[in-house]
Formats: structure tokens, sequence, C-alpha cells
């Protein structure tokens, strides 16, 4: 069963409305979170959680809750879906919806919070096996990554432009340095040591992300946060792509062309055992 939840009443998906004038809708002007589940239990929610307040906090808009507030609002749709497969909770909250439009929000409109718990349909056993192929692209999206935000214009069109070439993701270029995917983060290898951009401006601070460094630190793995570039991406021994959804996935052809061995590598293999390990299956 899929559960749903709006402004404080938990409700069938299909008996959910928004109002027209909602600033989600007309402006885009929301921030929202998806935190897997796996066997009924949330994976990493605080991090979630703390990622969903630095967003509201930026953008100023209140929701009058609390990180714990957050917290068990996830649960209980966990909790009234029943699932205990893999699983997805989406929050999403916008500034509200003001009795006009206009670009500057009217002073005290409430926001809307919105949420929904679907199953996850994990990646097939063949991105384990096989590997993915994947496309760079240029980065035309804002300089505010960092945020996210629901305005997904820019991963929309990556993720068209990924469809449109045959391949599962856009790796992204601005500046001649790799920022990210679609809607994944971007490690690669060369000679044993990881590498993924650095969280600033111009990335979302991916929590698979944050999960895989520590794993590598905790393993003892070389591993950096700092500016790789365009032809570090082409000559790479391994390339990954890295999300909630897609956890950690072999980029295996890049551009038409064999990354590596054009198998999935040892060091992906590697990390990817601990993640499951972490995850529990
Ligand atoms: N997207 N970068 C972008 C632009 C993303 O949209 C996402 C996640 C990530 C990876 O973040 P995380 O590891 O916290 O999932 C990186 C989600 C899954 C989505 O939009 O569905």
């Amino acid at each position: 069963m899929t559960a749903a939840y709006c402004n404080g009443e938990f409700l069938p998906l299909e008996a959910i409305r928004v109002s027209p004038l909602d600033r989600g809708f007309l402006f885009g002007e929301g921030i929202y979170e998806v935190t897997a589940v796996y066997g009924g239990r949330l994976f990493e929610p605080d991090a979630h959680v703390r990622r969903l307040q630095r967003g509201l906090d930026e953008l100023r808009i209140d929701a009058g809750r609390t990180d714990e507030d957050w917290r068990r609002l996830m649960e209980e749709l966990v909790r009234r879906s029943g699932l205990d497969g893999a699983a997805t909770v989406y929050l999403q909250v916008t500034r509200g919806a003001a009795a006009s439009r206009t670009h500057i929000a009217p002073a005290g409109i409430r926001p809307t919070v919105f949420g929904m718990i679907a199953p996850l349909k994990l990646p097939p056993e063949s991105w384990r096996t096989e590997g993915v192929t994947a496309v760079t692209m240029q980065d035309a999206r804002w300089s505010r990554c960092d945020l996210k935000s629901i305005s997904l214009l820019g991963s929309v069109m990556a993720q068209q432009n990924a469809a449109d070439n045959g391949v599962v993701d856009s790796l992204q270029l601005r500046n001649g340095l790799v920022t990210e995917g679609a809607a994944t983060n971007i490690f690669v290898v060369r000679d044993g040591a990881i590498a993924t951009p650095k969280a600033d401006h111009r990335i979302l601070a991916g929590i698979t992300r944050a999960v895989i460094l520590e794993l590598a630190a905790e393993a003892g793995l070389p591993h950096a946060e700092r500016d790789v570039t365009a032809a570090e991406l082409a000559t790479a021994d391994e390339v990954w792509i890295t999300s909630t959804s897609k956890e950690i996935t072999p980029v295996t052809t890049l551009d038409g062309r064999p990354v590596g061995t054009g198998r999935p590598g040892p060091v992906w293999a590697d990390v990817f055992a601990r993640f499951k390990a972490r995850v529990g299956r």
C-alpha cells in the first residue's frame, strides 16, 4: 500500500488537493527529500532531515517543525504503508499558497507540507554485473545546485538527454570540471584512489555520497573530495554514479568508449559490498 500526507492529515494520495496558487506550482519555490527505506527502516534519516531543514532555512521557509517532527512524519508514512521491502519516502515543502501571484511572497502564508511513500525499484541486477552507459554534457544549471530545489528542469533535461542518447545518465561538466549526473553524484577511481567533486554550490551534497566517503575512510581506502577534471573522467579506471535510488552504480561505457576495462571495477565491488552491509541487505 502507498500512504500520503498533506498539511497535518494522512490521506490516500488521490484525495490530496493543492491550490493552483501554491508557490511550488507557480514558482517551483520549495525543497524536497527522497529517503530510502530498507526492511521497514529509514536509511540515514537524520542526514536527510538536516539537508531538508538547511534548504528550508536558506529559503526562509518556516514550516514550524523540529528535526524530530520530520523524522516522525517519515516514520509514520513507513508505518502506515506497511511496506517491508525497499521503499522511498518523498517529502516536499513549498512556501504555500498566497492570494495572488507575486514574485515576492507575502508574509504569513502557510507552507505546504506533502509526503508520500512508494516501493523503491532497485537497480536491475545487470547494472551490477555489466554496469551502465552514460554520456557527458555541459551543465546548464544555475549556481545553487546545493539546494534540493523542486525546480528540477536541469535534472529533467539532463535525464532527457540521456534517454535521447539511449543511455542511463548524463554526466555534467562545468568549465572543464565534473559536477554531477542528472540526479546522481559522480565518483572516479584512478590507480585505486577514489575522488568525487567537493560539495560546494555546484552540486547537491548527496547522502549516498557522504556514506561512501565514510565507508572509504573506515576501510582506509584513499579518497578525496576535490575538483575532478573532464580529462580525469575520460581516463578513469572506474566511474560510479550514486544516489538514493541508484545506490552505487558503475558506469562502464562513457561517450561510447569503455571505462577502464569496460567491466565494473574492483574498487566499486569493494565499496558496494560495504554499502550493502551498511543498508542491511
Ligand atoms: N536525487 N545530485 C542530484 C542533482 C540529485 O537529484 C540527487 C538525488 C543526488 C544524490 O543524492 P542522494 O544520494 O542524497 O540521493 C545528487 C533524488 C534521488 C531524486 O531526485 O529522486
